[in-house]
């Protein structure tokens, strides 16, 4: 398993596909997490596992029959989660999110979790995760982001029909958390 400062230093020289210079905080992690109902939750995503700080607090709190499929294209952070995380129920995606679909096996997700850098995403790759995103989540399920632009609300209101969003000031950066049902 990579140390802190191996996985912050991955984070930094990735700054273009990473779009963050720490990974989230605790405090952040748990103000994002609730927001989602873990309870019967039994096919939940996760976008952007990063170091698994949010892949952590996910495995925390989901039932122990649930399956949790992360997506991150970073190579080496994939590689540390898969030995964070060695449960079958959990499974560590080498792949995009634009993808996510190939690898639900026709389900849909009860819960979405992420934290990809979105502005930083080209147009074409952002719109089609946004359009996977609403297309394999079940029609009471919830989509968390958390962002450091409210501009993204926009972009998700074109996809998702109620989304309510909370500034989490405690963070640095202070960090948006946009909660988004259809
Ligand atoms: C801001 S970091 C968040 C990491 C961690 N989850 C956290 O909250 O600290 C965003 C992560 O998304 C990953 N990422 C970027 N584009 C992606 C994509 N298209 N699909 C999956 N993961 C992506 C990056 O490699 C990075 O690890």
């Amino acid at each position: 398993m990579k140390n802190k400062g191996a996985l912050l230093k991955e984070l930094f020289t990735n700054l273009s596909t990473t779009g963050a210079v720490t990974f989230s905080s605790k405090p952040l992690v748990n103000k994002m997490l609730s927001y989602a109902n873990f309870r019967g939750a039994k096919l939940i995503v996760e976008l952007g596992g990063g170091d698994g700080s949010i892949t952590q607090g996910i495995v925390d709190r989901m039932d122990s029959d649930a399956v949790l499929l992360v997506f991150e294209i970073n190579k080496s952070f994939c590689e540390n989660m898969e030995k964070i995380f060695p449960q079958k129920n959990i499974k560590i995606i080498c792949d995009s999110a634009e993808n996510m679909d190939k690898y639900l096996g026709g389900k849909k997700a009860d819960l979405i979790l992420s934290s990809l850098p979105l502005t930083l995403i080209p147009k074409p790759s952002r719109e089609e995760i946004y359009r996977k995103c609403k297309e394999n989540i079940v029609e009471n399920g919830k989509l968390i982001q958390i962002c450091y632009s409210y501009l993204l609300k926009f972009q998700f209101g074109k996809y998702f029909e109620e989304i309510k969003s909370h500034l989490m000031f405690k963070n640095f950066p202070p960090t948006f958390i946009l909660v988004c049902e259809q």
